[in-house]
């Protein structure tokens, strides 16, 4: 395998060297391109192809056995094969025929995903790798000194009446809700950092401190590269109920899309969460569709925090609905995660419309007149607090 492997870094290399790959965004190509803090290459025949042997291996005996398993099990169990066939096909119904899968459809597929967490629990593809004792330590009434190797085994685990009641049944209902408790399904090692956690809040625009305002640097008519739009808004949870913080931060306009009506913005900004910290991200804002940003850092509750966040437009440029998928945390406490968006987009449309007879500003400068006072009503009529200032 090796020797192949080589052959194909060999080829590779020489396809860079003669510009014959236009954009190298392969991983091998990126391996061979990528240097370190001493400007070298990385050695090809030591660190690419064991790279590259290594994500082989990993990605593909795993996955493989994975869905060889949940084919067995769904072969096993007609009533669950017929709910993961009615979810899938409500998804491919949902898609045109050139419509590739999404984030959003992955999200979707919450029955099937419970299916393979319960092969993964049943089944887990790595039984287990080993780890090194960093310090004494007393399992179980043995002590393992600082130095050992241990081997550990997610099966056992797994199986582990204490927290998998009937341990050996497949039910994958067992995922449903919060799931099994922290670190005791481990199929993909110690740490439950793949774990994705979903958040949603509304970004308010209450038009009552001149925000966002339009500075047009370019000092042209029209909006222009380079013309800057600072903001603080205010920040509710998804069921509109309580206020939980501010966002700041910048927009630069990057491009003016004239076909679209609409201009595209780099943002970079922040999202204040008060005393639970604070999630910062980074990248489009686009005032004429939905767009996804990354999310480039947190702290207090939300410290190591990775991930994207959808930016949803419901009345631009006043009101925005943000669903965060966040990675690499702990469990997020339930009174942030707990409100439910309830139809909110639907209701504040209908709101909206029969208010000012049409959806708010499409354009940022001037700004909708009245936007303040609709939002103020909006407000009103769903029972969230009253607007305040931070
Ligand atoms: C069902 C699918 C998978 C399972 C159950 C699985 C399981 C695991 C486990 C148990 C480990 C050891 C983690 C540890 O030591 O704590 C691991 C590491 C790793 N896996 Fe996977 N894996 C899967 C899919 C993949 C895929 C698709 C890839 C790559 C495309 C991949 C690449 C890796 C790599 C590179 C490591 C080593 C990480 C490190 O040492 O820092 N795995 N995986």
């Amino acid at each position: 395998m090796c020797t192949d492997v080589q052959e194909i870094i060999n080829q590779r290399k020489r396809e860079l060297l003669e510009n014959r790959i236009v954009a190298p965004d392969d991983i091998l190509s990126q391996m061979l391109l990528a240097i370190n803090e001493e400007e070298q290459f990385l050695n090809e025949s030591r660190d690419c192809a064991s790279y590259i042997v290594g994500l082989l291996q990993g990605g593909y005996s795993t996955v493989n056995a994975a869905i060889t398993i949940i084919m067995k099990y769904m072969a096993e169990y007609p009533d669950v094969y017929s709910e993961v066939l009615k979810e899938q096909m409500g998804i491919d119904n949902s898609k045109t025929a050139n419509d590739l899968l999404n984030w959003e459809d992955l999200r979707k597929m919450r029955y099937s995903w419970n299916v393979a967490s319960e092969v993964l629990r049943l089944a887990p593809p790595v039984h287990g790798t080993f780890r090194e004792a960093i310090e004494d330590i007393t399992y179980d009434g043995y002590v393992i000194p600082k130095g050992w190797k241990l081997h550990w085994i997610a099966d056992d685990t797994h199986r582990n009446q204490q927290y998998f009641q009937n341990p050996d049944k497949f039910d994958p209902m067992r995922f449903q809700g919060n799931g099994p408790t922290p670190y005791t399904f481990v199929p993909y090692g110690g740490l439950e950092m793949s774990k994705v956690q979903e958040l949603s809040v509304y970004e308010l625009n209450e038009r009552d401190r001149g925000s966002p305002a339009y500075l047009r640097l370019s000092q042209k008519n029209v909006n222009s590269l380079g013309d800057l739009v600072p903001f603080s808004n205010k920040l509710y949870t998804a069921d509109l109920k309580k206020r939980i913080g501010i966002t700041a931060g910048l927009c630069i306009l990057i491009k003016h899309e004239e076909e679209k009506k609409g201009d595209r913005y780099e943002a970079v900004y922040s999202f204040y969460f008060g005393d639970y910290g604070h999630i910062a991200v980074q990248g489009p804002y686009l005032t004429y569709e939905d767009t996804y940003l990354a999310v480039t850092g947190g702290s207090g509750i939300f410290a190591g925090v990775s991930g994207q966040v959808k930016l949803q437009q419901l009345i631009f440029p006043f009101k925005l609905f943000y669903t965060f998928y966040l990675k690499g945390i702990p469990d997020l406490p339930s009174e942030l995660v707990s409100p439910q968006p309830a139809a909110m987009r639907l209701i504040l449309r209908s709101s909206i419309s029969a208010l000012s007879g049409r959806e708010l500003a499409t354009e940022f400068a001037p700004f909708a007149k009245g936007g303040n006072r609709t939002l103020d009503l909006l407000l009103k009529r769903h029972g969230a607090e009253p607007p305040c200032q931070l």
